[in-house]
């Protein structure tokens, strides 16, 4: 599995954004699809967070403006959510299930092992900025728990020595 590192675009993650025709025309297709525009916020900001790697203060005014929301309205559905994120992520977010099946499956043994191996705790990233860990709730995929979401891609049937094998991977890919 090739799992790409996230990329955020800091210089334009500033509190003045403005959405370039590409960003204008993507969001506009969007909304085509939905019956209104509220009911597009969460693919707006997903789309949001694909283009400038996170949903800034100023990300979220843009989002507001642009759909006739309140910024407190779209900060309220940002911070719900955990697959939004509100600060630069690492290069790596790691996803951690803390539900039942995981749990009861050697969840709880990945979580410490990572806690020591990387030195953080949920809500923390490495001070490189290589990996970050996130706890979640059920990923939706208990047959193969415990699982761990790294970005996009799921890694599944995970034991400390495997999971050692994937963060070596990815942290000596550039
Ligand atoms: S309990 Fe972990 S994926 Fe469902």
């Amino acid at each position: 599995m090739t799992t790409r590192p996230l990329v955020v675009a800091t210089q334009e993650t500033t509190s003045d954004v403005k959405f370039d025709k590409t960003m204008e025309d993507r969001i506009a297709d969007v909304l085509r699809r939905y019956p209104t525009t509220r009911a597009a916020l969460l693919p707006v900001l997903w789309l949001c967070q694909e283009r400038f790697g996170w949903i800034s203060p100023g990300v979220i005014s843009a989002v507001a403006e642009r759909l006739g929301e309140s910024a407190a309205f779209v900060e309220g559905v940002v911070s719900f959510y955990t697959m939004y994120y509100t600060s630069p992520p690492a290069r790596y977010v790691l996803q951690v299930c803390t539900t039942l099946s995981c749990s009861v499956c050697g969840g709880r043994e990945l979580v410490d092992h990572l806690t020591a191996k990387l030195g953080i705790g949920f809500g923390e990233k490495t001070p490189d900025g290589s990996f970050q860990l996130v706890g979640v709730q059920c990923l939706g995929a208990c047959g193969n728990a415990p699982v761990i979401q790294i970005n996009d891609d799921y890694y599944e049937d995970l034991t400390p020595k495997k999971l050692d094998a994937v963060l070596d991977d990815l942290k000596g890919r550039r």
